[in-house]
């Protein structure tokens, strides 16, 4: 292996090169990395008819004790339905409640994650016509195990209108399989609306599960995709995201049916809180907007389908145009704008970095994306001619016909196409807009649940788009998270339940890279009878931490055989200090090989140090490595 390190062949790569895509798919969000710990905390997942589904809500009791449905007497204007809930036992001449009362329960998402000596902020609004002891608790799946809990009688409360009750618990023990528990022995009515249980302890205070985050921040994404893919649109159009209907107080927002991934999220987690992750992640915002769009010429008679089912009028699409630069002027605008007030009224007077917009997802083939397209990106450059724009339309074999700065790539595909395809971007014409390889994995019975096998044809591929990193801007693999109860979408990168997680080799493949963006890109060449099974990469950054110049080459062997690999390193003005040398190896005995819960670290990167480190070396490369 040669590597040609000298001043002149060095390339600088693209600062921003690799990034994480988070999509609300696989309850990566609700029950994910926003930290809620109650599902359906409005009881509005059964739809905005009454009596409703209240799933995953259960009655403790039975018919003859309680009777539980929903109405519309909710105090929030947005999201009417409300809880009610009759207790039938408990007063003189009626049934014997049962020992601990009768009520109801959130189980949460699989199960609540309690910790012993950790805080937990409770909210609950209640409405009663008379005095309620209420106990309001968390506990085991079993209701034996009472990790906290606090009595509230409502008469105290006055809370025959509705009343926000605040609890401050802190847990004496531990359950992963907790659930909150609303019980009474009283006779009478009583309705709830909007209750949560959230974790003190969050990212910062900003609502983000801590462990979760820091597996993304190790990444150190440069940017920071969301909220979809196939979410931004919906299948059908009343399901799509609505950034404006998160821009109230979580009490209020009205929540939407995901009906791509098919389940319900109260969008805790709305546009504000994706551009606060970002700025958290020290990462650019990326914000894929629905692309429905106004046009003047078109007459109103004239329909266009844009999403997946839908047919919409003109109107509404001038309506979304509209949407999209209010979201822009809310990230950006000064505090003095309408919509920058209401960011900084939200707690954030300083602007978010948001630089790029991308317009629809996976849109290209459909009827009339390009007209739409235009009007979007002609409405976006007048009012903020520095925003990128990404069209969904390919640029990377033939020109675009429209104006854009970059083209969104996406490609899941075996672990040998896309190792092949490390040379896709080697022809491409070097004059037009940038790619933006915004979702890539190896997928199928390659990738299974998440194989070496998938994380190796990824690292060729990656390794490709360093070496064309003057026409790749950006990358980032999808999906990113999974709940491991509710899998939509196999494999991802991140696996979590409600309380463990861990990486897939996929995941690891990524902390290869995260010094890459920005770094010198050097070429490096490989003479072996085996070549065809290896590619490499060699890359030199400055670590702003101690200002030490560093060189990393990487190497992937997706054969079957040992590779003992020679490997010089020409032109390099400074000397290679073997003691802070090291070499890092993900590897694992079968290359079919995964993580889980029960084995997180199976194919996990084993770093050693390398003593013969120098511009003379000799390395045994390992097979599938
Ligand atoms: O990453 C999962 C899905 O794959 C995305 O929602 C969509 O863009 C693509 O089809």
């Amino acid at each position: 292996l040669a590597v040609n390190a000298s001043s002149h062949s060095g390339r600088k790569m693209s600062d921003t090169l690799f990034g994480v895509f988070f999509e609300e798919i696989n309850h990566a969000g609700a029950g994910g990395l926003w930290a809620e710990l109650v599902s359906n905390r409005g009881f509005e997942a059964g739809g905005p008819n009454t009596p409703s589904n209240i799933d995953p809500w259960s009655i403790i009791g039975n018919d003859s004790t309680i009777f539980v449905t929903t109405d519309r007497t909710s105090c929030f204007e947005r999201n009417k339905v409300a809880l009610r809930m009759e207790v039938l036992c408990g007063n003189e001449g009626s049934i014997i409640c049962p020992v601990g009362g009768v009520g109801i329960y959130n189980p949460g998402y699989w199960g609540m994650n309690i910790e012993d000596g950790k805080q937990y902020k409770v909210v609950l609004y209640v409405r009663t016509l008379a005095a309620i002891k209420l106990s309001v608790s968390l506990a085991s799946t079993d209701g034996l195990q009472n990790l906290a809990s606090s009595i509230i009688t409502t008469a105290e409360l006055n809370t025959s209108n509705w009343t926000k009750v605040e609890l401050l618990f802190t847990a004496k023990g531990s359950n992963a399989q907790s659930r909150l528990q609303l019980t009474t022995s009283n006779q009478g009515i009583i309705w709830f609306d909007q209750i949560s249980v959230m974790p003190v302890d969050t990212y910062k205070g900003h609502g983000f599960r801590k462990e979760l985050f820091a597996m993304v921040a190790n990444l150190k994404p440069r940017f920071l995709r969301f909220p979809g893919g196939c979410f931004v649109e919906g299948e059908w159009l009343r399901n799509a995201f609505r950034w404006k209907e998160t821009m109230v107080s979580w009490e209020e927002r009205s929540g939407h049916f995901g009906d791509v991934w098919m389940y319900w999220t109260d969008d805790g987690l709305g546009y504000y809180e994706f551009l606060q992750l970002a700025e958290d992640l020290g990462a650019s915002a990326v914000w894929v907007v629905n692309n429905a769009m106004e046009s003047g010429v078109v007459p109103d008679s004239v329909v266009i389908v844009f999403n997946n089912n839908d047919v919409v009028g003109w109107r509404w699409r001038r309506a979304t145009t509209m949407d999209t630069l209010d979201s822009i002027e809310f990230a950006r605008g000064s505090p003095n704008s309408t919509w920058g007030l209401l960011r900084a009224a939200m707690g954030h007077p300083e602007p978010f970095e948001l630089k790029y917009v991308a317009v629809g997802n996976e849109d290209c083939g459909k009827k009339n994306y390009r007209g739409n397209y235009l009007k979007f990106y002609y409405a976006i450059k007048a009012a903020y001619p520095d925003i990128k724009i990404i069209t969904n339309c390919d640029g990377s074999s033939s020109p675009l016909d429209h104006p854009a700065d970059m083209y969104d790539f996406h490609i899941y595909t075996s672990s040998n196409n896309l190792f092949s395809m490390s040379k896709q971007f080697d022809h491409t014409s070097r004059s037009g807009p940038k790619a933006f390889v915004s979702e890539y994995a190896v997928t199928g019975s390659d990738a299974g649940k998440g194989s070496l096998l998938a994380a190796l044809g990824e690292a060729g591929f990656l390794m490709g788009l360093e070496r064309n990193s003057d026409v790749v801007e950006m990358a980032s693999y999808a999906p990113l998270f999974v709940n491991d109860n509710d899998r939509r979408w196999n494999p991802d990168a991140i696996v979590f339940n409600s309380w463990q997680q861990y990486g897939t080799p996929s995941y690891w493949v990524q902390q290869f890279f995260k010094e890459s963006s920005g770094a010198i890109y050097f070429p490096s060449t490989i003479q072996a009878n085996s070549s065809g099974s290896l590619i490499s990469s060699a890359i030199v950054w400055e670590n702003t931490e101690d200002n030490n110049k560093n060189i990393k080459i990487k190497i992937v062997n997706v054969g079957s055989n040992t590779v003992n690999l020679k490997i010089s390193i020409t032109g390099l003005q400074e000397t290679i200090n073997s003691s802070q040398s090291s070499i890092t190896v993900l590897t694992s005995s079968n290359v079919m090989d995964e993580n889980s819960f029960g084995a997180p670290n199976k194919v996990f990167p084993v770093e050693n140090s390398l003593s013969n480190a120098g511009t003379e070396m000799n390395i045994v490369i390992s097979p599938h490595s």
